[in-house]
């Protein structure tokens, strides 16, 4: 949520800052804006909506060597150039990630002190408070630690301020921040994409970690004032890891890396015929998986998985919903975490409630080095690599990999799983090749509405896929247990509705059947992904292949994922950056 870039090194630093923030645009693209020292003096550019927008108001032949940058996901004020970043007050100059709780509070404080603000926002507020703190002691790092007992909330800054024009400082609490360390340049961002142009070496920093950033000097300090080392890390992998390597968009190179994610997963995490996963469940007594969005429908599948293989109770719930609801926690009970970024606030804050009551927490994260990855007690990593489209194929499809192995390891159907798995990659293959997924989204990408029908596990199937549609297509849609649809929401169906029915379950497919003839009786056009030979209902059939009751699932997702991508590729649609979301949500 928000991305941000501060630079300090060559002459031509604002292509450097540019290139690190374009990276950056998948955590948010409202507006964007640059802050950049030339002669002593600090100029800013902003501009409303993509980044594209404020590149062609830069003169990238204008000479400095440091900036600070940031693409936004507007929380507090509204998405247009005045509320863009960076905000100024007096000496300061900073871009920020996060959300600051009390700012309304020293809002009123600051303007009894006579300060002025041109925005609506909470970082203008912060800029303020840094401000008037370094009015009273003209040392940043003591500045900044004293800011951090006035601020609640969470952020990472990049500062600038006026009297250290060759400085750039930076903080965090609860918002990522790296720092990328090149020869003669230095480079602080959110994620590591925007480093990469730079450098493989970065550090992670830490809640309460404060930065001081020259081209040839990097301090860390932490919240007694006192300098500290940091460990330094090499990002194996390189631009191409994250580049679109030829596709038209990241969603379908991303689909397209699906076979290679599980391969890699299988050779990860197994070994000679046997799941040599990090971690084991058996010995609790219940699991409670708490994640948002695709995550959670990942988690779904998991309690299928774990509640079919080791008969323990799991519940799934929604991180936002899980800190106000009651919480049974026991001794006996494991919390499950998913998250593909590992910085999603919401799933952040449920994994500090269940430490805080003494439960063991799981992390199952796709991001190495996040806050969820870091402060779990344990951490299996889903391996999808850098995962750059905001709508999740590849990581989610790895997140549901992970589970099944933690669930299948120890259970007597470890041996079958392990052998389905192992033909899975080249089926996905098949999967996607296979089919004209643009000629058969022809017949929906025009409706309004579009119901995605499954029981039991396809149910699960169907919310990811329903996810997945209204993301990157605007199309309402809504996933619904497949008898449920009778009992009132049946009435809304039409001619003009679409049906996808994800019918992978034998055993309880002719139910599902049933409850489709039903809406094939209201006129609506059905689409089945399935592997069962009864389609006489459908208007349309993607047909998946016959692995097992187990993984037939797993085969269903890849056509909801390529439906998604090419109804809204007929649209037109912003694929990769659809509206009002952003891939990673750091604020609750
Ligand atoms: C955002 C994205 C969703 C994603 C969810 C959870 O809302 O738009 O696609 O599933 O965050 O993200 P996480 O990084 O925790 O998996």
């Amino acid at each position: 949520m928000c991305g941000i870039v501060g630079y300090v090194g060559d002459k031509k630093a604002l292509i450097k800052i540019m290139t690190g923030l374009k990276s950056l645009e998948y955590r948010g693209y409202d507006s964007s804006g640059i802050a950049y020292v030339k002669d002593g003096i600090v100029k800013i550019l902003k501009e409303e909506g993509p980044i594209r927008n404020l590149e062609e108001k830069i003169n990238y032949n204008e000479i400095t060597t440091i900036g600070i940058s940031h693409t936004r996901w507007s929380t507090h004020g509204a998405a247009n150039k005045i509320n863009a970043h960076p905000h100024r007050q007096g000496k300061i100059t900073l871009v920020h990630n996060g959300i600051i709780e009390n700012y309304e509070q020293l809002k009123r404080e600051l303007l009894n002190q006579g300060y002025c603000f041109q925005s609506n926002t909470d970082t203008e507020v912060a800029a303020a408070v840094i401000d008037s703190l370094y009015k009273k002691s003209q040392d940043m790092v003591l500045v900044l630690n004293e800011a951090v007992k006035m601020l609640t909330g969470s952020y990472a800054f990049n500062i600038i301020n006026d009297d250290y024009p060759d400085t750039i400082f930076a903080m965090r609490k609860d918002s990522p921040l790296i720092v990328g360390i090149g020869q003669k340049e230095n480079i602080l961002a959110s994620d590591i994409p925007a480093i990469l142009h730079i450098t493989n070496k970065y550090v992670v920093l830490d809640n309460y970690d404060i930065v001081v950033m020259q081209s040839n000097k990097l301090e860390y300090y932490n919240a007694d004032n006192q300098k500290i080392s940091k460990q330094i890390n090499i990002f194996v992998g390189d631009i191409e890891t994250i580049s679109k390597n030829g596709y038209d968009h990241y969603m379908l190179k991303e689909i397209n890396e699906e076979p290679e994610i599980v391969k890699r997963i299988l050779t990860l995490y197994t070994d000679e015929g046997r799941i040599k996963i990090p971690f084991k469940l058996n010995k609790y007594a219940s699991v409670d998986i708490v994640a948002c969005g695709s995550a959670s429908f990942a988690g779904q599948l998991g309690k299928f998985y774990i509640e079919k293989f080791l008969n323990i109770p799991t519940s799934v719930t929604f991180a936002s919903e899980y800190r106000y609801q009651k919480n049974f926690f026991r001794k006996d009970k494991l919390v499950i975490l998913i998250s593909q970024s590992g910085e999603t606030a919401d799933t952040l804050a449920a994994l500090k409630l269940a430490k805080d009551n003494g439960v063991t927490t799981l992390a199952i994260v796709n991001r190495k080095d996040s806050s969820i990855a870091r402060e779990a007690d344990n951490v299996i990593y889903t391996e999808a690599g850098i995962e750059v489209s905001v709508a999740t194929t590849k990581a989610y499809l790895a997140q549901v990999i992970v589970l099944l192995l933690l669930a299948a390891s120890g259970s007597k159907e470890e041996g079958s799983v392990l052998n389905d798995l192992k033909i899975l990659p080249n089926i996905i293959t098949k999967q996607i090749n296979d089919y004209d997924y643009k000629k058969v989204s022809k017949f929906l990408y025009k409706k309004e509405n579009i119901f995605y029908l499954g029981r039991g596990i396809d149910y699960f199937l169907a919310m990811e896929g329903s996810l997945k549609l209204k993301e990157i297509s605007y199309i309402h849609s809504e996933a619904f247990a497949a008898g449920e649809l009778k009992h009132g929401s049946i009435s809304l169906i039409d001619e003009n509705f679409g049906v996808i029915a994800v019918v992978t379950d034998k055993n309880i497919s002719h139910k599902t059947i049933s409850n489709l003839k039903e809406v094939a009786a209201r006129s609506a056009k059905i689409l089945t992904i399935t592997n069962i030979n009864d389609d006489s209902f459908s208007n349309y059939v993607i047909k998946i292949d016959d692995i097992s009751d187990v993984l037939n699932p797993l085969l269903a997702i890849i056509p909801m994922q390529l439906l998604a991508y090419n109804i809204a590729k007929l649209k037109n649609c912003d694929i990769d950056k659809p509206r009002n979301l952003a891939k990673s949500v750091t604020v609750e």
